[in-house]
This record gives structure tokens, C-alpha cells and sequence, in this order.
């Protein structure tokens, strides 16, 4: 059971300042009776508003193409966001919907978002070792030398004292300039500082795999649920 102006301002529908304005305005009902009570306590599954049900009063767990050019910050000095490809209720829930982990402004690929905090932390955590799958384009030809490289366990990273931990690269043959990479954990730039260390830059870098779940024909700027068996 929750207040009624907590689960509104939680659900983003309204501030709890504005809960007794909203109640009067909209038709909120627990258990089939008009609700005008901000301070009454109700569970989310009794709660109907102008006849419908609460949006996703469990929380939202949203996997997202994250197109080039957003940030996952949520400043809005620093340039357009990924938040901002969400329904206006959803950018407005408490606590907010935030990505677990970030993708720089220059990657694109598979985000996750959520306002469940228990998630983030779970994911973001380093005991937790997500394998994250990125697929990256390099200014040069990639050595198979660097694969065992990867592996060891022992690159140390410019500005860093603990090494990586071990990395699973992938080369192709006949794109001698493109490799994927997998991670279990997310240093800062973390993909462009391993080839940087090795001499190479990387121009273009996507993830496409984050734990089991894939983009699968999501387009770019697009978002879907993840249900609870997925995760
Ligand atoms: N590594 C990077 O360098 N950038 C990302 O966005 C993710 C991993």
C-alpha cells in the first residue's frame, strides 16, 4: 500500500504538491470508489484513473537503441539526451528512469533504462560480470596478437593501476579494420582506451549485446520492454 499522491508522483502522472488538484480533475477510483484523498493509502492494482489502469506501477525496464549523438547523462547542458526519446509520463516518474551503465555520446547500440534502482545496481555492480558484446572500426589493421593480449588480463589502461579484466576479441578476416569485443566490466571509454593502448583509434563503436539480450531489428532511436524472464 502506498499514499495515493506518492504513487502519482512516483508514476509520473503529478507532483505530489499537485496530487489533490490532479484527483480532482481526473476520475481516480481505488476499488471502484472515487478517490479524492491525496494521504490515502491504496494498492497500485486497485487504482483505476479515467478507467485505466496505473502505467507500469511495477517500474519500467526499457532497452533501447541508443542512436548516435545522445547522451545518457542526464544534464541537459550536455546535449540532447536519451531520455528524450521517452513518453513525457515516463521522463517525469521518481525515482527517475536512468541507463544502467552509459554508452559515450559517439556509441551507439544497446542501452538499457530503468526506474528501478535495485536493477542498476545490480548490473552496474563489478561482482556481477555482465558480458557486454560491442562491435568496433579501427583507423588500421588489427593484429591477431592482440587477442591473447586481450585475454591476460594484465592491459593496463593510461591512468589506471588495476589491469583489465580479461577481454574476448573477435577478428575478421576479411575486414581486417573491424573487431567485437566482449567485456564484464565498464571502465570509463573503456573499448577506445584498450585499442588506444595498443596504437590503434577507434572510429566507430556500437554494442550490440548487453548480458543475454540483443537489439534484434529494434531500429535506432527506438525502445522496447524487457520482461522480467528476459533478465
Ligand atoms: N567503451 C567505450 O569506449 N565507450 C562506450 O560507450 C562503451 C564502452
Amino acid at each position: 500500500m502506498r499514499r495515493l499522491d506518492q504513487l502519482l508522483s512516483n508514476l509520473g502522472y503529478c507532483s505530489r504538491r499537485e496530487a489533490r488538484d490532479f484527483l480532482k480533475k481526473h476520475a481516480v477510483t481505488v476499488g471502484g470508489k472515487p478517490a479524492r484523498n491525496p494521504s490515502a493509502k491504496a494498492a497500485p492494482a486497485d487504482v483505476l484513473i479515467d478507467g485505466e489502469p496505473l502505467d507500469h506501477p511495477d517500474g519500467l525496464l526499457l532497452l533501447i537503441n541508443k542512436p548516435l549523438g545522445l547522451v545518457c547523462s542526464h544534464e541537459e547542458r550536455e546535449g540532447p539526451r536519451v531520455y528524450d526519446l521517452l513518453p513525457e509520463r515516463w521522463r517525469a516518474r521518481n525515482p527517475q528512469v536512468t541507463s544502467i551503465g552509459r554508452l559515450d555520446k559517439d556509441t551507439s547500440g544497446l542501452i538499457l533504462l530503468t526506474d528501478r534502482t535495485e536493477l542498476v545496481h545490480k548490473y552496474t555492480s563489478p561482482k556481477h560480470k555482465v558480458p557486454k558484446l560491442y562491435r568496433a572500426t579501427v583507423d588500421r589493421d588489427l593484429s591477431p596478437e592482440l587477442i591473447p593480449l586481450f585475454a591476460a588480463g594484465t592491459l593496463v589502461l593510461d591512468g589506471e593501476d588495476a589491469p583489465c579484466a580479461p577481454a574476448e576479441l573477435h577478428l575478421f578476416p576479411d575486414a581486417p579494420r573491424t573487431a567485437e569485443l566482449v567485456l564484464t566490466e565498464g571502465k570509463y571509454h573503456q573499448v577506445r582506451r584498450m585499442f588506444a593502448a595498443t596504437g590503434a583509434t577507434v572510429l566507430t563503436l556500437h554494442r550490440v549485446q548487453f548480458g543475454r539480450l540483443t537489439l534484434g531489428d529494434l531500429k535506432p532511436g527506438t525502445f522496447r520492454e524487457v520482461t522480467e524472464s528476459e533478465i
